[in-house]
């Protein structure tokens, strides 16, 4: 797992500082394009205090977090815990890769967000998340990526670009992801670009519809 996480205490705790650095700003897309009611299931929650803000800040929406790490799903869960309500709903293993998504008993899903996943996983978890999505939302559901892109061999900033030299040099299947790549690939699985938010520290927020 590629995480910048530190251990916050004693505890199963984790914190991300880009996290925190990020989140008043994710926020304001997400109350622009999620629903005012239902379900969101967050994929990759990672620490879980985006999750937590999320929960506290969107409801009466419904915050499922998940993630594939053990470690995360305990510090989600300690998160939680501490959390006066609204808090997240209690975080669930999801795999993108996995074939069966863990959400089938969830009737009023509306949406999937998914903060820096894309660049620290492989290719092959882009195809499954937009395929997921497609089993699992609504026919007016939404999608909402965020993290650090890039526009064909246009890297946006010189950081971004050696971000990208540090993934691949970590793992080769790592890295910034191009737009148009992850555009073709969710128009496999039927959905389309339908807007392009340019955020805070060379990330965009990419969101998609049916
Ligand atoms: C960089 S962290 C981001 C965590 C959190 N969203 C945030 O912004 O702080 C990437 C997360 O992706 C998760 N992840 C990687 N591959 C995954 C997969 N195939 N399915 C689900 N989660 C995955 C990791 O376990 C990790 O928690």
């Amino acid at each position: 797992m590629i995480l910048n996480l530190e251990t916050v205490s004693a505890s199963d705790k984790l914190q991300a500082p880009a996290a925190l650095r990020n989140q008043a700003a994710i926020l304001d897309v997400l109350r622009r394009y999620l629903p005012a009611a239902g379900t969101v299931l967050e994929l990759a929650s990672g620490s879980g205090t985006h999750a937590c803000m999320f929960a506290a800040a969107l409801a009466p929406l419904k915050w499922l977090p998940t993630d594939q790490s053990e470690a995360a799903l305990k510090s989600i869960a300690a998160w939680r815990a501490e959390q006066a309500p609204p808090a997240p709903l209690a975080p669930r293993h999801l795999d993108c890769l996995d074939n069966d998504w863990p959400v089938t008993d969830i009737a009023d899903l509306k949406a999937l967000v998914a903060v820096n996943l894309l660049h620290v996983a492989p290719w092959a978890v882009c195809a499954a998340l937009f395929n997921g999505a497609a089993q699992v939302l609504p026919a007016d559901g939404v999608i909402i990526i965020y993290g650090p892109f890039r526009r064909g061999e246009d890297f946006i900033s010189s950081g971004n670009q050696q971000f990208d030299r540090e993934l691949r040099a970590r793992d080769a299947q790592l890295g910034l992801r191009d737009i148009a790549e992850v555009t073709a690939q969710a128009a496999v699985a039927g959905w389309r670009l339908a807007a392009e938010v340019a955020m805070p520290a060379n990330n965009f927020t990419l969101v998609w519809q049916r």
